[in-house]
């Protein structure tokens, strides 16, 4: 039985990352196609040589011919631009669909079977974009941004309460934007609500409440933060962890629960439409949307941010995408 084979698609920063963890981790065989001569191969060159030192085997290419993503079981695209410095994410619309375009006409041709990973932004059009192009089915094409977005939430979370991130769970839903929604009330500490620990520490549920709203203010903004730190570029590492988190529990069937951007038929009353939200994600992909009942002011919230990716779609529309 041969290895799985993951195919980047882009080798800027985040294919680079995922690249390396890919083989630190020996998730299988990997192919890292970018459009500028060298790179790809160079970097691929500089994590095989480190092989012997990490102890992983496996086989590595870098490339700039599609072709070679023949085979893939899983694709995963970083083409695109990042955002600048005062730069939104939709700025990147127009640029990033064209690019989209042309990588997904190549993953229909040579990688017919592939369950697809989408990373480029702005995210929620591009993963629409994506399985628009393939024709995949759409449990084949999903979205990376609610594992990202989450780990943030929990990670502030963590900060604030002085405990260890490993026992925060969060979970942030909706479009990969400033409308994303985290989800404060099941938000904990191995059980425990976070909102009472918050309301323990300070000894006042007003001092609570103005807290969470600054670490979840922190997380819709979390993206640009590391942007305007890095001056060029955006972040790198978390999104490449985040998407093999996912590529693993397809690839090792785990059923994991992730926020992921999946494609909704009527799930928490959207259609049509890819969102972020609760997904089980197996060898099928995104095997199921795991629906639960938002309160009001949560409801509205989600509404908002789908408002925001049907504008973003109809915008992508209008440019002819
Ligand atoms: P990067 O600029 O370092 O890499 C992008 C790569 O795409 C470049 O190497 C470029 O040569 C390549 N590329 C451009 N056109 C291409 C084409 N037609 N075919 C193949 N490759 C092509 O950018 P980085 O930092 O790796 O980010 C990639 C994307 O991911 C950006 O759109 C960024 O905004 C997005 N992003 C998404 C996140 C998420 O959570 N969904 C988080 C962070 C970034
Ligand atoms: C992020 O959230 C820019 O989407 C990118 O870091």
């Amino acid at each position: 039985m041969g290895r799985k084979k993951i195919s980047l698609v882009g080798g800027g920063q985040i294919g680079g990352v995922l690249s390396q963890l890919i083989a630190q981790k020996q998730l299988g065989d990997v192919v890292l196609f970018d459009i500028v001569e060298g790179l790809p191969q160079g970097k691929t060159l500089d994590i095989v040589e480190a092989s012997r030192v990490d102890g992983f085997d496996v086989n590595m290419k870098g490339t700039n011919d599609y072709k070679d993503l023949e085979g893939s079981d899983i694709v995963i695209i970083t083409a695109g631009l990042p955002r600048k410095p005062g730069m939104s994410r939709d700025d990147l619309l127009t640029v990033n669909a064209n690019i989209m375009k042309t990588v997904a006409e190549n993953v229909k041709q040579y990688a017919p079977n592939s369950i697809v990973i989408v990373i480029s932004n702005p995210l929620d059009a591009m993963v629409t974009l994506c399985q628009k192009i393939t024709g995949f089915p759409h449990n084949r094409v999903i979205g990376q941004a609610g594992v990202l977005d989450s780990s943030r939430f929990a990670t502030f979370i963590a900060w604030e309460l002085g405990v260890s991130v490993k026992d925060v769970n969060a979970m942030v839903l909706g479009g990969h934007g400033d409308t994303m929604v985290p989800i404060v009330r099941y938000a904990n500490v191995n059980g425990i609500p976070a909102m009472e620990l918050l309301e323990r520490k300070y000894n006042n549920a007003e001092k609570a409440k103005e807290v969470m709203a600054a670490l979840v203010n922190r997380t819709k903004m979390a993206g640009g933060e590391v942007v305007n730190l890095l001056k060029t570029g955006s972040a790198f590492y978390s999104p490449a962890s985040s998407a093999i988190a996912m590529a693993k529990s397809i690839l090792y069937d785990e059923k994991r629960v992730l926020p992921a951007c999946a494609y909704l038929n009527g799930e928490f009353n959207v259609n049509g439409y890819y969102v972020g939200v609760p997904v089980v994600l197996g060898s099928n992909g995104a095997e199921k949307i795991i629906e639960f009942k938002l309160d009001n002011e949560e409801q509205i919230a989600f509404n908002n941010s789908v408002n925001a990716v049907k504008n973003l779609i109809a915008d992508m529309e209008r440019l002819g995408f």
